[in-house]
């Protein structure tokens, strides 16, 4: 047994971020007992919860204190009814979530979407489209595109109207990085990558497919194919089981994952891990749950805490090295669902066996499993 410790700053945030936090605390603890490594959890205030509690979305002692971390465990922030006043450069989503994104380097955004066998009921298509089982790994880039690209404002063109600019700028370096995690995340899966771009309108999509497809010169037991953005989303409701390895500009990837989310049951299963340069091994990485801050339900004990829970395996897997303490959490969930276990998002009245529970008992019943 290893003595390791490990620093985690754990940033609840906002709207159901704290209640599915406790959730994956809880489950953390569990492996830190049965696995016998010490996890050094520190709560920090991000988001509103932010400004609530030191006047901004990111509090300074909130950033040192991931600066000496190990990793990050997020929840999630923004809640796009607060306060009106506040300044979308002030506002959770840029000046915490995609400030922290940038300020690590994190620019490969892992999800993993698995439809599990029994919440066939909860995705959308018919069971004939979802064959032997929706299995796709998402590689969303995360620190470039749109998202990132100057000029990026808003001005004014006169007669009362103004003029929106967004950039989408992408170089060399920045996609053979993330294809290169794409081809090594294929090379642990089924070996297929479908690299998204929409290079017969876009400089980028051109660009993008060129170097990927010399990268993939590296991979040669990767099956590379090129698809455009607007067929990729339709091929995901048509066929969702051709896809194994889906790698997206930041943008693409924001849309095709929350998409490919609702395939495997719920966006609150989508766990996420955000890499920086080095993605094996002990590394530091951002690992928070893909769906939003829910704030319709939250503080109600209704939402899914599988997404955080998930999330924080992926930590103990890609920044700890921690394979099967992560593995552990992963089977306990799938003992959870497969007993029948069901928050809101994935309950059915007609499926036979299925219990309501809330988001402490969903916990409750992974801890359960351990
Ligand atoms: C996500 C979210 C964020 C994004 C928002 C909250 C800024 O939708 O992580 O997918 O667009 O990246
Ligand atoms: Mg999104």
């Amino acid at each position: 047994m290893s003595s390791k410790t490990f620093k985690i700053a754990a940033l609840a945030g906002d709207g159901i971020g704290p209640e599915v936090m406790r959730e994956a605390i809880k489950v953390l603890r569990v492996t830190e007992k049965k696995f016998g490594f010490t996890l050094q959890i520190t709560e920090a205030p991000v988001g509103w919860a932010g400004i609530d509690a030191a006047g901004k979305a990111l509090p300074d002692a909130t950033l040192a204190l991931c600066k000496h971390s190990d990793s990050i465990l997020f929840g999630s922030v923004g809640l796009p009814d607060r306060d009106p006043t506040i300044p979308k450069e002030e506002r959770p989503e840029r000046a915490a979530l995609l400030r922290l994104r940038k300020e690590f380097g994190l620019f490969a955004n892992l999800r993993p979407v698995s439809l599990p066998k029994v919440l066939s009921h909860a995705c959308p298509l018919a069971k004939e489209r979802q064959g032997d089982g929706i299995d796709i790994l998402v590689v969303r880039e995360l620190t470039g595109g749109m998202y990132f690209g100057q000029p990026k404002k808003t001005e004014d063109i006169g007669g009362g109207n103004q003029r929106a600019i967004d950039t989408m700028v992408y170089t060399t370096p920045e996609i053979e990085r993330i294809a290169h995690v794409a081809f090594k995340s294929a090379l642990l899966r089924r070996k297929k990558l479908t690299s998204i771009d929409k290079a017969n309108v876009l400089e980028n999509g051109i660009l993008w497919r060129e170097v990927v497809t010399r990268v993939s010169k590296n991979y040669p037991d990767v099956t590379l194919e090129h698809m455009f953005v607007d067929n990729g989303a339709m091929q995901l409701m048509l066929r969702p089981t051709q896809f194994d390895v889906m790698l997206c500009e930041n943008m693409f990837g924001d849309i095709l994952s929350d998409e490919a989310a609702a395939l495997g049951g719920s966006l609150g299963m989508l766990p996420s891990a955000s890499l920086g340069a080095t993605s094996e091994g002990n590394t530091f990485g951002f690992y928070e749950p893909a769906g939003g801050t829910a704030p319709d339900i939250a503080g109600k004990n209704l939402a899914n805490p599988i997404a955080q829970i998930l999330s924080s395996a992926l930590m103990l897997r890609h920044s700890f090295g921690l394979n099967d303490a992560a593995a552990a959490i992963e089977a306990a969930v799938t003992k959870a669902i497969n007993a029948g276990n069901r928050t809101g998002d994935i309950f059915s009245a007609s499926e036979s066996g299925a219990k309501r529970v809330g988001t402490q008992e969903m916990g409750d019943a992974i801890v359960a499993g351990m």
